[in-house]
């Protein structure tokens, strides 16, 4: 079977989304580009739209995975979390625009009722449970806290309720996932936004075609702002 994919040489432009808050978040900056998605995700099953534009073409892909697709060039462009991002490294990617979109932060969060404060002083060694595993070793050692890290791929919030573990790190917006299931955010590490990432080779051989698309997410984003007060 072959599968239908293009080289960063071919004219067309692909765009990775992932469903949900992104791509919500992402078609008001599309349509400022003159771009609008013709199909719905949340209806169809087709993980490849098309747009308004016969050259430009969504592929609808994994949160976690579009950074991916952008660095081996299956895609052109994408949008991911600054949390996604770190996890991934960023490598062969170009990331030129701050969306201010998808606005949360990353967190540490405890059961209520464990003294965190005293465990990091005490230097007690802390079991985390987290999906982002590189973003808590880093800021564990910054601190010099020594931690088990767990790796988890979603539904942190149970690891602490059942004894997995003494903490998460995860993302916050409202903070109603942490209180309805009787956690404590105790530390903010980061806030976090989503990015545009752009396929290095992409840039410069479809250059053309990608700045006004760049320029239009630049514009329409300005405005944006994320304010992540605790
Ligand atoms: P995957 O599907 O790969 O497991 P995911 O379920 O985390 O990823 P989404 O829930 O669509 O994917 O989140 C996409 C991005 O939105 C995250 O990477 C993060 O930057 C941001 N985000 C996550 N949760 C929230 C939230 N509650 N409020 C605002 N933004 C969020
Ligand atoms: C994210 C995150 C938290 C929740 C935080 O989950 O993993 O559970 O949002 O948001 P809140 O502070 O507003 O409650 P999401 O809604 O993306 O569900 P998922 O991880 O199952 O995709």
């Amino acid at each position: 079977m072959t599968i239908a994919t293009q080289s960063p040489t071919e004219p067309g432009l692909i765009l990775a989304l992932s469903k949900g808050r992104i791509f919500e978040d992402t078609l008001p900056l599309l349509e400022a580009a003159g771009i609008t998605v013709t199909e719905n995700p949340e209806t169809s099953r087709k993980l490849i739209l098309a747009t308004n534009d016969p050259l430009v073409r969504v592929l609808i892909v994994r949160a976690t995975d579009v950074p991916t697709y952008v660095q081996y060039g299956a895609a052109d462009f994408g949008v991911a979390g600054k949390d996604v991002l770190l996890e991934h490294g960023g490598e062969g990617l170009y990331q030129p625009v701050d969306l201010n979109i998808a606005c949360c932060r990353m967190s540490v969060a405890v059961n209520a009722g464990f003294d965190y404060e005293t465990a990091v002083r005490q230097g007690a060694r802390l079991r985390v449970a987290t999906k982002f595993v590189h973003t808590a070793r880093e800021h564990f050692a910054s601190k010099g806290v020594h931690v088990d890290l767990i790796k988890l791929y979603g539904s942190m919030e149970l690891a602490p309720l059942v004894g997995l573990s003494d903490a998460i790190v995860d993302v916050v917006s409202t903070g109603g996932t942490l209180r309805a299931n009787n956690l404590v955010e105790v530390e903010k590490i980061m806030d976090i936004s989503s990015r545009l990432v752009v396929n290095q080779a992409a840039l410069k051989l479809k250059r053309e075609r990608l700045q006004p698309i760049i320029e239009a997410f630049e514009r329409a984003s300005r405005g944006a702002s994320c304010i992540n007060t605790k």
